[in-house]
């Protein structure tokens, strides 16, 4: 038994450098994982919080919301008081994927007690189409039903029970027309929300043919559900003379804004959305949330009452859309090395029966399908097929993964043919480093001209003692009959910034009140990644007070408009910048203030410790502030910010969408059993780069819960939809989310000490998505491991999820 992977004595491992590494420990297995994690990564800020005077970047304060979170005093919007009079609304959803809407008797509903109203297409005073870019969505399905959960009303209730129950007795008439519920289906009819698009360089077809190796390939990868724990939420209340107020769990106020008034045929300025914090969003709420404040204040509207709309976890399921799942084929040329020569890559996004954001999604898959890799002659195409089933939307990374888990997996066969250590076939891949000039410039023509990859990839090997444990689990899986064990390592490279350039910019307000204290506002939102915590230590090293002075209120678009979505990881990049700024004004007045007191240059002047220097005195902020007030000094500013040196071509996909790039490599071991197909994930060890770390603690924190969705999308998220075109996994019975027992034993994970070589807030990196693809180094280990099983240095088949049925499958070749 104690050979079991599954069954043994404790994982007794502790990393050595304890600062900037988590190690789950005590509970596990015995993996062949290093037992003194090196000590050269990372910074020994992790945790740390900031005492006395010293600045607050680089230290790990709490996340401003975890004390009332613990507590339960951090109010989600279902928390907020109801308005007097306050009614709740409940979706009519489609049984049908795809049928013409006859008619509809809601006789039996609308008698029911406590039922109010129902909602339908005809109460829309504005446009029934909502403000989407492609403008191809109706607000309520009307006509044709086109997925099996699509709205077509609502029911307005006194109890949201009563809502949902009576919503539940609406009888639809629906005559079901043909349904295209694949991305084989779409591509056989050619059934599109938006035209294929290609980007090529070089000649591949010929470089193809003169490859002295070549592979041809097909698999597929699912889609995800956000399961955000704060569902889809929102209450909008109606004010005088046509305003109107929204709360709203949403990544983009903005947009709700824009939504609501497009829908209710008012000007935006008559519509204010609030959002103080989100239960998760995880790109779910991007655009997502929309929806529920469009559909609540038409029901508001209708009824003149405040309407909140809480959608049941099922109903969130079955309306929302989730992460797009791919298709690919591929034609690989590559060389005795094992470096490619050529690639045809083909592209399929099941977009859903509209096309929300799977332009830009299925956009940021082309640009990742190269990941780390220099791909020389190349064409891919990107396929964005329209089916019947909800509307696939933003998840973290948004298309970057599938773009990634591409690459990935070609390579992982390559070295498999080749009997090649995958890490060599990765490592010979490669964009040229630093300072390098060939292989440096991506299929869409823009240089890489920061990779530190080939400094971070020896330095994880060799913490992670990759070549022992590999030679180790030789030895072991050949001992062992059933339990095979794999072991991998992916890198990352994200590029960081919207796609579409024009997003990328920020406002933020910055108070000072006469006290002292500091009050900030700006444009992002904050969903538990700690957006709010550091740009509240940013503002508060600006003006060198206390983090405890300094206090970020709820997102609103009557502080600060026309912000962009959350997203993108772009949040403390893009309000950081916008915030230091603000504050940057406000220190200057005061600054000016104080010089002109001591007759000294602005440039003597020092903000730290809670108070200002200057060279003939020290004053306490708070003092300087309240004398500045009786000069009639502004004490308040806004601030602006837009990120420089990007642009690229939309209808090529050409030149250089993104700032800069995060990059990251993790080594994961597993084990499966060939005679089940149940597997383990057994040690993790992870070196990530977030540039020079604003807060260690919580930049840690994104990096282990990326990590996990990840492997959650890899491993047992999937997602069914049966043939009649209904989603059957659509609650935590049959849609298995990781758990905290899903967390590896040895888990460990070290930052990259280097700082941003752009100039970027505190030159720190974005760092909410890139983890996410560190995931797939559990989803090349599992492919590693059954290619141990199988014993025939062939290319593994399998499609994602690696469920244990599908391990199952791989292992006896019967794909
Ligand atoms: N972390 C938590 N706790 N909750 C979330 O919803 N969303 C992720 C990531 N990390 C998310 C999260 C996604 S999809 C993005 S784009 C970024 O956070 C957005 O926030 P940022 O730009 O401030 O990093
Ligand atoms: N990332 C996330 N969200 C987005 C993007 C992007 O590149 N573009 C538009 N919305
Ligand atoms: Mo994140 S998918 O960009 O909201």
């Amino acid at each position: 038994m104690s050979d079991s992977p599954f069954h043994s004595a404790p994982y007794a491992a502790r990393s050595a450098d304890a600062p900037v590494s988590r190690d789950a420990g005590s509970s596990g297995v015995p993996s062949s994982a290093p037992e003194d994690v090196g000590a050269r990564a990372g910074s020994a800020a992790h945790a740390v919080p900031a005492v006395g005077d010293a600045p607050s970047c680089g230290t790990s304060p709490p996340h401003e919301s975890a004390r009332a979170q613990v507590q339960g005093l951090a109010p989600y919007v279902d928390d907020v008081p109801e308005p007097r009079g306050t009614l709740h609304a409940a979706p009519i959803l489609s049984p049908v994927a795809h049928g013409r809407l006859l008619g509809m008797d809601a006789s039996d509903a609308l008698a029911r007690p406590g039922v109010r109203a129902i909602v339908l297409e005809a109460d829309i005073p504005g446009d029934p189409v909502l403000a989407t870019f492609v403008h191809d969505e109706p607000i309520f399905a009307r006509d044709v039903v086109q997925h099996v959960g699509q709205v077509v009303g609502l029911i307005v209730a006194d109890t949201v029970q009563a809502a949902r129950h009576a919503a539940r007795a609406v009888k639809l008439d629906i005559a079901p027309l043909p349904a295209v519920l694949t991305i084989e289906q779409a591509m056989a009819v050619q059934s599109f929300v938006l035209p294929p698009v290609t980007v090529a360089r070089g000649d591949a077809p010929a470089a193809l043919a003169q490859s002295a190796h070549r592979l041809q390939g097909r698999f597929a990868v699912g889609g995800q559900e956000h399961f955000y724990l704060e569902g889809q939420i929102a209450l909008a209340v109606p004010r005088e003379q046509d305003q109107w107020h929204i709360l709203s769990s949403t990544q983009h106020p903005g947009e709700v804004q824009h939504w609501v008034a497009h829908a209710l045929g008012i000007d935006n300025h008559r519509v204010s959305v609030e959002c103080r914090r989100m239960g998760g969003g995880f790109g779910g709420k991007e655009t997502q949330a929309g929806h529920m404040a469009v559909w609540a204040a038409l029901a508001a509207r209708k009824t003149g009452a405040p309407v909140k709309l809480r959608l049941d976890r099922d109903d969130d399921f079955m309306i929302t859309g989730k992460r797009h799942p791919f298709a690919y084929d591929y034609d690989v040329g590559f060389d005795d090395q094992g470096r490619i020569t050529g690639l045809a890559l083909d592209m399929m996004a099941n977009c859903g029966f509209s096309a929300d954001l799977s332009g830009p999604v299925a956009d940021r898959a082309v640009f990742h399908a190269d990941n780390a890799y220099y791909l020389g002659d190349v064409v891919i195409r990107s396929f964005r097929c329209k089916t019947n089933v909800q509307s696939h939307t933003a998840f973290r990374g948004f298309g970057g993964p599938q773009g990634v888990i591409a690459i990935e997996t070609i390579l992982g066969d390559i070295a498999r043919t080749l009997g090649k250590d995958a890490l060599d076939v990765r490592l010979a891949n490669l964009y040229g480093p630093r300072g390098a000039t060939e292989r440096c410039t991506t299929h869409y023509q823009m240089r890489v001209e920061d990779n530190i990859l080939h400094d971070l990839l020896p330095e994880l090997e060799r913490l992670a003692k990759y070549r022992q444990r590999q030679q180790a689990i030789e030895v072991w899986n050949a001992r062992q009959p059933h339990l095979k064990r794999g072991m991998a390592i992916t890198p990352v490279k994200f590029g960081i910034s919207f796609t579409a350039t024009l997003f990328n910019q920020a406002g933020a307000l910055v108070h000072v009140y006469t006290d002292g204290s500091v009050q900030v506002n700006h444009g992002g939102t904050e969903m538990g990644q700690g957006l709010h915590t550091k740009v509240a230590q940013v503002v508060a090293d600006e003006l060198g007070v206390p983090l405890a002075r300094v206090l970020v209120t709820a997102s609103a678009t009557d502080k600060v408009p026309n912000a962009s979505a959350t997203a993108a990881s772009s949040g403390t990049d893009l309000n950081g910048k916008a915030a230091q700024a603000a504050a940057r004004t406000v220190r200057d007045n005061l600054a000016a203030f104080v010089c002109g007191l001591d007759g000294c240059g602005a440039g003597a002047v020092e903000f730290r410790g809670g108070k200002i220097v200057t060279p003939k005195a020290e004053r306490a902020f708070a003092d300087v502030v309240k004398a500045a007030y009786a000069n009639r000094i502004q004490l308040w500013s806004d601030g602006f910010y837009r990120t420089p040196k990007i642009h690229y071509d939309k209808t090529t996909l050409t030149g250089r969408p993104f700032f800069y790039f995060a990059y990251g490599a993790a080594c994961t071991e597993v084990a499966i059993d060939t005679l089940t197909g149940e597997y383990r994930v057994l040690a993790v060890d992870i070196l990530h780069d977030v540039g020079r770390s604003i807060n260690p603690a919580i930049d840690v924190g994104q990096i282990e819960g990326g990590f996990v969705q990840g492997a959650g999308w890899l491993t047992t998220e999937e997602l069914v939809w049966n043939e009649q075109g209904a989603l059957t996994t659509k609650a935590p019975s049959t849609y298995k989310i990781p758990a905290a027992g899903d967390v590896p034993p040895h888990f460990a994970v070290h930052l990259w000490p280097e700082a941003n070589a752009e100039d970027t807030v505190f030159r720190s990196k974005a760092v909410g998505e890139p983890p996410f693809m560190l995931a797939i180094s559990v989803w090349e280990a599992m492919r590693q491991a059954v290619a141990a099983a199988r014993a025939d240095g062939k290319p593994v088949q399998m499609d994602a999820p690696a469920t244990p049925e599908r391990v199952l499958r791989a292992v006896s070749g019967a794909w």
